[in-house]
Order: structure tokens, then sequence, then C-alpha cells
């Protein structure tokens, strides 16, 4: 039997269940459930299969990724401003051995310095920012062609 390893868990942090109530001009004025469908119909356009999760808590986001192994094959993460402080969370993601790709809808390295750091540095795959949703979609395809899916 051969198993298919095309899990991919794409994780959001804090402030993302609110996504459609901040600044438009910056996040687009999306729904996290539009985001997420967004992401849904690429995923499976390359085989992919797409579990999601979304947390305002940076506890149950460490907790997420030690059973991410057991869930998931590779994982997409936008952890919001946690990107850029918490220690933790890096620690959880480089626990989880997974090919990971650090996503995010606005342009960071453009905007307030503080949003320069990230704490995934030296952990993903790849950082891809300021491409609003397609960010996303740039994520799977190099997640797709880490895990060999659809060929
Ligand atoms: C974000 C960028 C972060 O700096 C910010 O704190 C967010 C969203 C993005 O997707 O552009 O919450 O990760």
């Amino acid at each position: 039997m051969t198993t298919v390893a095309n899990r991919v868990a794409v994780l959001h942090g804090v402030n993302f269940d609110v996504l459609e109530r901040r600044d438009a001009a910056i996040y687009g004025g999306l729904s996290l459930a539009q985001l997420e469908a967004k992401i849904s119909d690429w995923a499976h356009e390359m085989k992919l299969e797409p579990i999601f999760f979304q947390t305002n808590s940076e506890g149950e986001f460490c907790e997420y990724l030690h059973r991410a192994p057991d869930l998931a094959d590779a994982a997409i993460v936008n952890a919001g401003a946690w990107t850029h402080y918490s220690r933790a969370i890096a620690d959880a993601l480089q626990l989880t051995g997974l090919p990971a790709v650090e996503v995010h809808l606005s342009a960071v390295e453009e905007r307030d310095d503080w949003r320069k750091l990230s704490v995934f540095d030296g952990l993903v795959l790849a950082k891809i920012s300021g491409k609003g949703p397609d960010g996303y979609r740039e994520a799977l395809e190099l997640l797709a062609g880490e895990l060999g899916a659809g060929s």
C-alpha cells in the first residue's frame, strides 16, 4: 500500500478570527472563512488536503503544533503578531519537523520595524509576504513540490 503525504495544516494565529474587521487596505477585507475557502480550492486543485486551525491563544497554537506531526505532512503558518516575538511558537514549529512555509497577507518588511523580525527565520522553507491570498497558493505550490503530491 502506498501512502500519500498530502495533508497540509494551515495555521492562523491571533486576530485572524476577525480578519474581515481588520484594515482592508492592508489585509484585503476577506473573512477567514473566505480566505480558507480559497486556500481549500487551490489545495484540492493540487491534490493536497488542507486542515485549518485558528486560535487567539498562544498556548493552544503551541499545543496544536505538538499534535501536528500526527495530523499533517506539511504546514503553512501565519502566526500574525506572534511571528515577531513568540520564541515559544518557533520552538514548537521546529519540534514538528514538518516542512513549513511562513505566509503573511501584508508586506511585513515594508511596515513597522518590529514586523521585520520573524522568529521563524531559518525554520521555514520560505517566507511569502505582501501577496494577499495568492501568497497561500504559492506556499501550497512549494509544499506540493516538496511532498511530491499530485505526481
Ligand atoms: C500578518 C502580519 C503581522 O505583522 C500582523 O501582526 C498580522 C497579520 C499578515 O498576514 O500580514 O496579524 O501576519
